[in-house]
């Protein structure tokens, strides 16, 4: 296939949603946060009465296969409702980590990934999108970033949206949505084989995403 995809995984609050809406905007390409999919899955899970567990995995995959989503610039809409903030929560997070672990959900929500992939090219967000949805890319990154960088980034995030946070509550979530990422058996959290791993620790964004523009230059 002749439509490029960059790939950019990494573990959460690693600052690699920024990093790659950066460089689709620099690009000119489509961008995929595939993370957005699973909170909104979760969301409708909930809305629906569905609680996450895996007694549930048949249903819950059934909604993520004719989810009504829509991305609107920078907007997020789930059938008539606008989720943009409702998916930013901890919480949602924290049940997109649960909800991503079924693999009949995970199965369900490939192909709507898939018709991402437009020209002129597309970046792509997540956690398995190196190892297992564009396994093809010509250019995978793993953003990575400590557990006390990535907990400040959060907490100041949420200070600035006005919303009270505890550092070390926050790095508490972020190591156990981690755990439970990297250590599930469908998709797990890991670079692929060919990715290229940039430590986002001694970076500013902006060098992440002139490091990742370079690295994409480097290949045409
Ligand atoms: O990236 P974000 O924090 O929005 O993702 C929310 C959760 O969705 C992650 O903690 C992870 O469990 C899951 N996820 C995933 N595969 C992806 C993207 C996100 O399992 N490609």
């Amino acid at each position: 296939d002749r439509i490029p995809v960059i790939c950019i995984d990494g573990p959460t609050a690693s600052g690699k949603g920024t990093v790659a809406a950066a460089v689709a905007r620099a690009l000119g390409y489509h961008f995929l946060d595939s993370g957005a999919l699973y909170r909104i899955t979760a969301l409708a899970a909930t809305r629906a009465g569905l609680e996450i567990s895996p007694d549930n995995e048949p249903r819950i995959a059934e909604l993520a296969r004719q989810l009504p989503v829509r991305f609107a610039g920078d907007r997020i809409w789930l059938g008539e409702e606008d989720v943009t903030d409702a998916i930013r929560t901890e919480q949602a997070g924290m049940n997109a980590s649960r909800v991503s672990a079924l693999p009949a959900v995970r199965g369900a929500l490939v192909a709507l990934q898939h018709g991402f992939r437009r020209l002129p090219g597309l970046v792509a967000d997540g956690r398995d999108m190196g190892t297992v949805i564009f396994p093809q890319a010509p250019l995978k990154v793993f953003l990575t970033a400590s557990a006390a960088c990535r907990a400040e980034r959060r907490y100041k995030q949420l200070i600035s949206k006005g919303i009270s946070a505890n550092i070390a509550d926050l790095r508490a979530d972020l190591e156990a949505r981690d755990a439970r990422d990297a250590n599930r058996s469908a998709s797990p959290l890991k670079p692929a084989q060919d990715a290229l791993v940039l430590d986002n620790s001694e970076h500013t964004i902006d060098e992440a995403v002139m490091q990742v523009i370079d690295w994409w230059q480097a290949r045409q």
